[in-house]
This record gives C-alpha cells, sequence and structure tokens, in this order.
C-alpha cells in the first residue's frame, strides 16, 4: 500500500477474526517501533507481546478493572464482560510501556515519541492487513495490571493495542486541517 493510502485510510476496528497473527509478523511490526523522532534518543519505551493464555488472563483483569470502576453502575457487569470479551477476540494486545523520566519535560517529549512508536506499529500492520484498535482506561492505572505487567515504579502503559485480522472497519470522521490552519505569510 502506499504510505498516503495507510495514513488516510487506517481505521480502528472492533471485531477480528479468530485467525493468529503469527510470531514473525508481530515481531515485524515491533522493528518499526524504534523508527520515530525521539529527542535525545532516549528510547523510552518497552513491549509487552501477550497471546495465548497471558492474553486470556489480561482479559480478565481488564474484566475486573472496568467492574471496580463502574462498581454500583446498572452497566456495570455488562461493561465489563465485554472489556474482556473485547481482548478474548483479539489475536494479540502489544502493551506499550513508557519509562517515565523525572523531568517533566523530558517525559512530556518521551510520551511524544512512545505515541509515535505505537503509531508506527499500527501503521505498519495496516499495511499489511491487520487492523488494531489503542486501549487506555482503567487498564493504566490498575495495581494487578501493573504487578502482572511487572511494572516497577517509574513505568506506565501508554497503550493496550488490540490486533488482530479486521472482520469489519468502523468509519471516522475528520474536519479537514485547513479548517484548523492559519497561514501568516
Ligand atoms: C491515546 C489514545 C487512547 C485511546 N484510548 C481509547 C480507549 O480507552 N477506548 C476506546 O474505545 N478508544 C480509545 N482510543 C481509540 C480512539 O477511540 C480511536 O482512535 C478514535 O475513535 C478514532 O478512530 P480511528 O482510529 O478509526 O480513526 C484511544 C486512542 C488514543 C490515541
Amino acid at each position: 500500500m502506499e504510505l498516503k493510502e495507510v495514513l488516510r485510510h487506517r481505521r480502528s476496528a472492533r471485531q477480528f477474526k479468530p485467525d493468529p497473527i503469527p510470531e514473525a509478523v508481530l515481531e515485524e511490526l515491533l522493528s518499526y517501533a524504534p523508527w520515530v523522532p525521539n529527542h535525545h534518543v532516549s528510547e523510552p519505551w518497552r513491549f509487552v507481546v501477550v497471546t495465548g493464555q497471558s492474553l486470556r488472563e489480561l482479559a480478565s483483569l481488564r474484566r475486573q478493572a472496568v467492574l471496580e470502576k463502574r462498581a454500583g453502575q446498572p452497566t456495570a457487569a455488562a461493561r465489563a464482560e465485554r472489556a474482556e470479551r473485547e481482548f478474548l477476540e483479539a489475536s494479540a494486545v502489544i502493551v506499550v510501556i513508557q519509562s517515565v523520566h523525572p523531568d517533566p519535560v523530558r517525559a512530556r517529549e518521551d510520551y511524544a515519541a512512545v505515541v509515535m512508536a505505537t503509531y508506527n506499529i499500527m501503521l505498519v500492520a495496516w499495511d499489511g492487513g491487520i487492523a488494531s484498535y489503542w486501549h487506555t482506561g482503567p487498564l493504566v492505572t490498575d495495581e494487578r495490571v501493573r504487578t502482572w505487567l511487572d511494572l516497577d515504579a517509574a513505568e506506565t502503559p501508554v497503550a493496550f493495542l488490540r490486533l488482530g485480522y479486521p472482520v469489519e472497519v468502523g468509519v471516522s470522521r475528520r474536519t479537514p486541517a485547513s479548517e484548523r490552519t492559519r497561514w501568516r505569510r
């Protein structure tokens, strides 16, 4: 696919086919992640690729995290079950983790780089017919998830990237950049 076509037509996918993504393909997607602009070339990321039994564990933790966050709400159980099912239906979840620098300016710059690294994975995936969905939500701060991921105190998850071959691709809309642009000549 042409780069412009990938940029314009990549969409988040909610539903995935059951087909597994070969590990070699996941490795290839990840190989593009570090090739982003990165001030000080700090490489503030690491990745955890979650499949199989581990994905079932993470899905269950997600259900618990959503259930607790929505405790008392009438839709809590349904939302939690859906959250678990979403992860179970993915072929893999890549957790993108940032090592957070104590200097807030460095941490902010590093976050920008980690986001771009995540987007590289999404774009290369799309180029290969694989869709993704970026999740944050209660998983990011959940203590059991932090322990499960073996995060140290300075690390934080930036993305739980659900990946798979899409059943259908959503539609999305954007305001043309020209409407948000002011030229000063
Ligand atoms: C930093 C970040 C966090 C996100 N977190 C969530 C999330 O927790 N739940 C969710 O449904 N979508 C999440 N998304 C995905 C967006 O909802 C999605 O990209 C948006 O709907 C636009 O759709 P598109 O990717 O198909 O253009 C997140 C996206 C980003 C960049």
